[in-house]
């Protein structure tokens, strides 16, 4: 809390250089909310003098645009309401509009309904304001504008296309309060972003990609489908939440807020999942997963995904370093690889009740005690098992499971107890090929528990490995 205001009022200087605070900022948006309205509270001196500097035109930026601009902005009446087609004046289907300047763009007014893309570039105004807009069949992009502080689009309803905002280093506030139908959302790079106030509330979207903002919550998308979302990068994103229930392409959450979290409680089906820097997670509807899904440098404690069924590629989880109770009470099938490395806190792989076969390899790396996959039947590809504890039992996945042979075909286990290493072949049949059984003492062995950084303290750590072996619980592997 008290680093994201420090950061904000270090942006302060920018946030509020000319016509920017609105009053509008003190109502939660129903989409994004940002800091704004946070810090108007916190630093009210600082608002209470800014605000006298604020602009009128921020207040009512349509009316007074009118009044203050009134015989530019004489609106065509022959177009105003009329939004059939065949209607549109030439003027307003031009398909390409490269805007660079406020007069270029005030031309575009007598338009309620463009047909086309607008693109505004090498803008040196500090506003961005499409007045009587409605509609815009294709992209509205803004880049390089780097003085540009606000974007008003007050009476725009749909965006054929992407709304693409990119590096505009000085953007502090959006108002899109009519919004509710755009293709794609794309903004990159805008780092003292804050606001974003969509109303309306976005109904129709297909993807959305929000990236070095400074926005703090991006929830109440109402859609049911995605194809991408991709939030990453948002240093003050605290809060996501979204009620889509499914992901075409691709989610990507990661590097925002150290204390972010994510809401995705009627997500079922996605066909990739990446998952990092979260604290705390929601994906309880989650079933199906069809290529990868990766949970990667998080901090949350519980990852429970009672519903998942199947994963098409890699599972990963690794280096939740607070993670410790993780339920994938259904999941039976993983196509890809199944990864769990470096979670400081997790002892115990028993959290896998009904999983039966892994398309490809395994890697089980920790401080682990235990690895109980009691419905294990086959691993295709090679298994790498790790673990710092010297009582850790390799023998149950090196030997073959009775006549059926090993549950790994076709590829090599190793496994590392302590500081023995074992090495075993195997045909496609399970049966082995050859076997080795190495002491890996003296080499630079690291773990969770032990790091060395010299040979002094890698002895001492021996030791301590040694006297943890000793108190440690028998370790249980079993496949049955
Ligand atoms: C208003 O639009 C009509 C139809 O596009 C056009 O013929 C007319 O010249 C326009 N009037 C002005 C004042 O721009
Ligand atoms: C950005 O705008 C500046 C001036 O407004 C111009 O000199 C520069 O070429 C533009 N850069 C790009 C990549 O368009
Ligand atoms: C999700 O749906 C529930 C119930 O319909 C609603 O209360 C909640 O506000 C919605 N959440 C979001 C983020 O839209
Ligand atoms: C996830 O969210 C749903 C709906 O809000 C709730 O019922 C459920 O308990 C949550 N699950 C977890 C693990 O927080
Ligand atoms: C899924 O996401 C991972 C991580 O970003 C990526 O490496 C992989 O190529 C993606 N797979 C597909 C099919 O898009
Ligand atoms: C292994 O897991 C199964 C199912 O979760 C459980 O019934 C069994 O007791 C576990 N075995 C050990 C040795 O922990
Ligand atoms: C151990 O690590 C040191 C420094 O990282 C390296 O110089 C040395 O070659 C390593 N020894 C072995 C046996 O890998
Ligand atoms: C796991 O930790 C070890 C030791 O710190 C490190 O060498 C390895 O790169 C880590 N693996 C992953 C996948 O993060």
């Amino acid at each position: 809390m008290k680093l994201s205001t420090l950061a904000l009022l270090a942006a302060l200087p920018h946030i509020y250089n000319g016509a920017m605070v609105s009053e509008n900022n003190h109502q939660a948006p129903k989409v994004l909310f940002s800091k704004a309205s946070y810090l108007n509270r916190y630093n009210h001196d600082i608002i209470a003098e800014e605000q006298n500097k604020v602009s009128y035109r921020d207040e009512n930026p349509k009316s007074n645009l009118l009044s203050s601009n009134g015989d530019k902005l004489q609106l065509n009446t022959s177009e105003i309401n009329n939004n059939t087609p065949s209607a549109v004046s030439a003027q307003c289907s031009q398909g390409n509009y490269q805007v660079s300047s406020t007069a270029e763009l005030e031309q575009l007014y007598q338009c309620d309904n463009i047909v086309g893309s607008v693109h505004i570039s090498n803008y040196k105004g500090s506003v961005i304001d499409t007045g009587s807009i409605q509609t815009i069949s294709g992209d509205l992009s803004v880049s390089n504008a780097s003085s540009l502080v606000k974007i008003n689009v007050p009476n725009l309803a749909s965006i054929g296309g992407t709304f693409s905002l990119k590096e505009l280093t000085s953007l502090a506030s959006i108002s899109a309060p009519s919004l509710n139908s755009v293709d794609s959302i794309n903004w990159k790079v805008l780092p003292i972003l804050s606001t974003a106030t969509l109303d309306k509330g976005i109904k129709q979207i297909r993807s959305i990609t929000i990236s070095d903002t400074s926005l703090t919550r991006v929830s109440g998308f109402d859609v049911a489908t995605l194809n991408t979302l991709n939030l990453n990068n948002n240093r003050f994103l605290d809060i996501i939440s979204m009620n889509v229930t499914s992901i075409k392409e691709k989610l990507t959450i990661s590097a925002n807020s150290k204390n972010a979290i994510a809401l995705f409680p009627e997500l079922k089906w996605a066909n990739n999942i990446t998952i990092r820097d979260i604290s705390s997670i929601n994906l309880s509807n989650m079933e199906k997963v069809d290529e990868s899904m990766e949970f990667i440098s998080n901090n949350f404690k519980s990852l429970k995904l009672p519903k998942l069924e199947s994963v098409g590629g890699t599972l990963s989880i690794i280096e939740n370093h607070n993670l410790k109770e993780v339920e994938f009470n259904n999941i039976d099938e993983i196509g890809g690889g199944l990864m769990i490395v470096n979670n400081t806190m997790i002892e115990s792989v028993n959290f896998f009740p009904k999983l039966s076969s892994i398309g490809g390899a395994i890697e089980l790396l920790g401080s682990l005690k235990e690895a109980n996959f009691s419905k294990l039947r086959l691993v295709k590809g090679s298994a790498i098992i790790q673990s710092v504890y010297e009582s850790f039992d390799c023998s149950l996945w090196t030997k073959g499971l009775g006549d059926s042979g090993s549950i790994v075909r076709g590829g090599k286990i190793t496994c590392i107890s302590g500081s023995m290493k074992h090495d075993m072949n195997y045909n496609e049949n399970g049966e082995i090929l050859d076997e080795s059984i190495t002491s890996i003492e003296n080499s630079n062995k690291s773990s969770n528990r032990f790091r060395f950084s010299n040979d002094a303290s890698a002895a001492k750590a021996n030791i301590a490995i040694k006297i943890f072996t000793a108190i440690a619980m028998t370790a249980l592997i079993q496949y049955l």
